[in-house]
Parts: structure tokens; C-alpha cells; sequence
């Protein structure tokens, strides 16, 4: 029995007394193997908790670090030493380490007041900036008292904030010019103009014509919030291209749109199919076309074809305009864009046509291609994966 408690006592939790002895000895023996029984049970629970609580730490997102009262670290996750840099091996002073004054201030300050602390921390790791959301609480343990500190990568986020921020003010500016120059005809005509016949006709339409382009931009400012909302309008309906291309191209014809322009269309005998409902598809290709027309001065021709390729149905709208230069092809597709800002206010362009294809093309699943030459012409290409179950014809 004396052996069986010191083997207990050092950590042998399997050793055991077994039915020996007579009488008191006996029972004695029986109630060591059933405390023996229950330390090794609770041990196990306490073990599985550990690990389980282990494995949640570890895995999760946010950084999570500890450092006692001596700022030695003794504790930190995946995340923390992903966000911090740190190394395996680290000994001493965490900060020596870290090297982010602001993170050993924050629990610096915790610990000194005891109370909880955040703040929000720019980090530099080579070409990017981090932006963390740091909270330090101090917690004691039996013996140990230190600070734990979660960090929350929130880059993301406040990108998107100042995304938001630069699209309001973008679209406020947009919304300005169009709003100042019909106030200056309003005020004119009221000022006496309206009787000047020899101008207050031409003054209307230039009001007229302000008015058509603030709803055209306020209707693509719409539709391009829509899109982000649905991510593109992604619901699993399959649709062909030619079909699509078709029915523009005769709207295009009827409406007179393609001025003296030639339009070809290519297409094969084999549907091009894309995950995408048809009025985005729709939408697609009235943005290109328009732009087409739009950068091609006097009668050139423009040509749209739809074939599939290595697993994608390719839709291109190629141009024999003005093309666009290099550094321009970078741009384009950014909200507000435009190459020639003088140019195209003259033909009421805004500049988000091409923010609304990318997106659109985005809830296909694929992208949007340009390849261009100055004063030779534009081709824009929307490349979006087959559908699963749709055949593959080549050509
Ligand atoms: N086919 C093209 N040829 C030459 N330049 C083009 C062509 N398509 C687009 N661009 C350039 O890219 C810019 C952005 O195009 P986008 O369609 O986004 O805007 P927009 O046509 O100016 O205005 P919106 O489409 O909103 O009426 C255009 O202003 C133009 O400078
Ligand atoms: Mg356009």
C-alpha cells in the first residue's frame, strides 16, 4: 500500500493495490484503488479540456499572446506570431522581440490600472501595412499575474471604410458639376433670358442634356451598389452568350445606337455558356458596346464574338477607336475612371461602366481582359469558366 500511494504521489497513475490483506487493510487497499481510479479520471478530463482549449486558441483568427509580470511571454498562438513576427525560439523580454512600442504600452497601462485597454495599431511587414485592433486584459492565476492581449487584423476592414469614404465623396463631386452648370442656366433664363429667343431654347437643352446625364449617373451609382449587394447577381441560372449578343446587337440596330459604325457579330455553332443571369450578361455587353461606339470616332468597325476556350466562355468587343494607352489600362476599371476627362464629359460619360462590367464578370466567376493600342483600337475580353455539366466545343 505505501508503495502504491508513493508511485501516486510521483505520478504513476496506473499503479493499483489490488484485493490483498484481511479485514481494515483490505478496505483500506480498496478506497486507495478507487482514489487512484478517480485521480486518473479527473486528470484525463482536465488533459482533453487543455487540449481542447489548446487547439481553439491556437486556431483561432485573431493573434493571442500572454506575458507575466517579468513581460516574459508564456503563451501565444499562430495568429500572434504570424501578426508580430515572432520567432520559435525567444527568450527574455517579449518586447526585445516584438519591437511594436505601442502593443508593450497598451499592456504596460493594463497592468498598471488594472483595467482593460484597446487600441488601434499600425504595423509595417515589409511592403504592407497592417492595421490591428489590439485589447489587453491583466488576469492572475494560482501564482502567476501577467496581461493577455488579442489582436483583431482589421486591414481589411478599414480599407473598405476608406473605399466607402473616397465613393461618397467621388460620387458627390460627380453629381456637383452637372448640378452647378444647370443652376447657372436656371438662373440665367429666370434672370431674363427666358425671353431672349434667340437663346432660351439652346438654355433648355443644355439643362435638358445636364439632367439626362444626373440620371444616367445616378442609375449606374444604383446598379453598381445592387451588384455589390448580391455579389453579382450570382443564382446558379446558366445563359449563352449568343443569345445575349443577339438580342443587344438588334436593340443596337433599331435604336439607331450604332451610328455609322459597322457591327459584326461571330459567333459559332456551339453555345457559350456562363453561370449568370441574363440581364447582367445584359448589362455586360451594353458597357462595352456603348464604350465601343463611344471612343470610335467617325465609321469604324466593331466586332463581337463569343467562343469557348481552355474550360472558359470568352465574350469580346473589339474596337478599331482610339484605343487606350498603357498606363490608362491600369485605370479603367477603377470607379469614376476616365482616360480623357475633358473628352469624355463632352460625351457624358461618367466613368463606372466599366466598374459595373468587372463586377458583373466577378459574379460569373471570372474577369475582364483589355488589350489596346493608341489610335489602332481597344479589345475587351470577359473570360468566365464553363459551366459544371455544359459541353466544351473548342473554336
Ligand atoms: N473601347 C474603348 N476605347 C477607348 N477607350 C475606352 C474604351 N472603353 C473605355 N475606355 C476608357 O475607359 C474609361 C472608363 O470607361 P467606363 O465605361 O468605365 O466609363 P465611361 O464610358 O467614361 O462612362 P460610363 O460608361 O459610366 O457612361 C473611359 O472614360 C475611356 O477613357
Ligand atoms: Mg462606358
Amino acid at each position: 500500500m505505501t508503495q502504491v500511494a508513493e508511485a501516486l504521489r510521483a505520478g504513476q497513475y496506473d499503479q493499483r493495490v489490488g484485493p490483498r490483506g484481511q479485514g481494515e487493510f483490505r478496505l483500506l487497499g480498496a478506497t486507495i484503488d478507487r482514489l487512484a481510479d478517480e485521480l486518473t479520471n479527473r486528470i484525463t478530463t482536465l488533459d482533453e479540456q487543455r487540449a481542447q482549449l489548446g487547439a481553439m486558441v491556437a486556431g483561432l483568427q485573431e493573434g493571442v499572446f500572454a506575458v507575466d509580470d517579468e513581460d516574459r511571454l508564456v503563451f501565444h498562438n499562430r495568429a500572434a506570431q504570424r501578426l508580430l513576427g515572432l520567432s520559435d525560439d525567444l527568450d527574455g523580454s517579449i518586447w526585445q522581440a516584438i519591437a511594436v512600442p505601442e502593443i508593450a504600452e497598451l499592456c504596460r497601462t493594463t497592468r498598471a490600472s488594472g483595467k482593460p485597454a484597446a487600441q488601434e495599431i499600425r504595423l509595417q511587414r515589409g511592403d504592407t501595412t497592417y492595421v490591428l485592433d489590439a485589447r489587453a486584459t491583466s488576469f492572475e492565476t494560482h501564482g502567476q499575474r501577467g496581461v493577455v492581449a488579442v489582436l483583431h487584423d482589421v486591414t481589411n476592414l478599414r480599407r473598405l471604410e476608406l473605399m466607402r469614404t473616397e465613393f461618397v465623396a467621388n460620387v458627390s463631386h460627380e453629381l456637383k458639376t452637372p448640378l452647378t452648370s444647370i443652376r447657372g442656366y436656371v438662373e440665367t433664363l429666370l434672370g431674363g433670358a427666358i425671353h431672349d429667343d434667340a437663346n432660351n431654347l439652346r438654355f433648355l437643352g443644355k439643362i435638358d442634356q445636364q439632367v439626362e446625364r444626373l440620371t444616367a449617373m445616378v442609375s449606374d451609382v444604383l446598379s453598381l451598389a445592387r451588384i455589390e449587394a448580391t455579389e453579382g447577381g450570382r443564382n446558379g441560372k446558366i445563359n449563352d452568350w449568343r443569345q445575349v449578343i443577339a438580342d443587344v446587337v438588334e436593340g443596337y440596330e433599331e435604336a439607331g445606337k450604332l451610328q455609322r459604325h459597322t457591327c459584326k457579330v461571330e459567333t459559332g455553332d456551339a453555345p457559350v455558356r456562363v453561370r449568370g443571369d441574363a440581364e447582367s450578361m445584359t448589362q455586360v455587353l451594353d458597357n462595352l458596346l456603348d464604350n465601343a461606339i463611344k471612343y470610335t470616332p467617325g465609321d469604324g468597325t466593331i466586332t463581337v464574338r463569343a467562343y469557348n476556350r481552355d474550360g472558359f466562355a470568352v465574350l469580346e468587343v473589339e474596337d478599331t477607336g482610339i484605343g487606350i494607352s498603357a498606363a490608362d489600362r491600369e485605370r479603367i476599371f477603377e470607379r469614376f475612371f476616365r482616360a480623357d476627362r475633358a473628352r469624355s464629359r463632352d460625351t457624358g460619360g461618367t466613368g463606372l461602366g466599366l466598374a459595373i462590367v468587372k463586377h458583373l464578370t466577378q459574379g460569373f466567376g471570372g474577369e475582364v481582359r483589355v488589350d489596346s493600342e493608341l489610335g489602332r483600337g481597344t479589345r475587351f475580353a470577359v473570360w468566365s469558366p464553363i459551366p459544371d455539366g455544359a459541353p466544351t466545343n473548342a473554336g
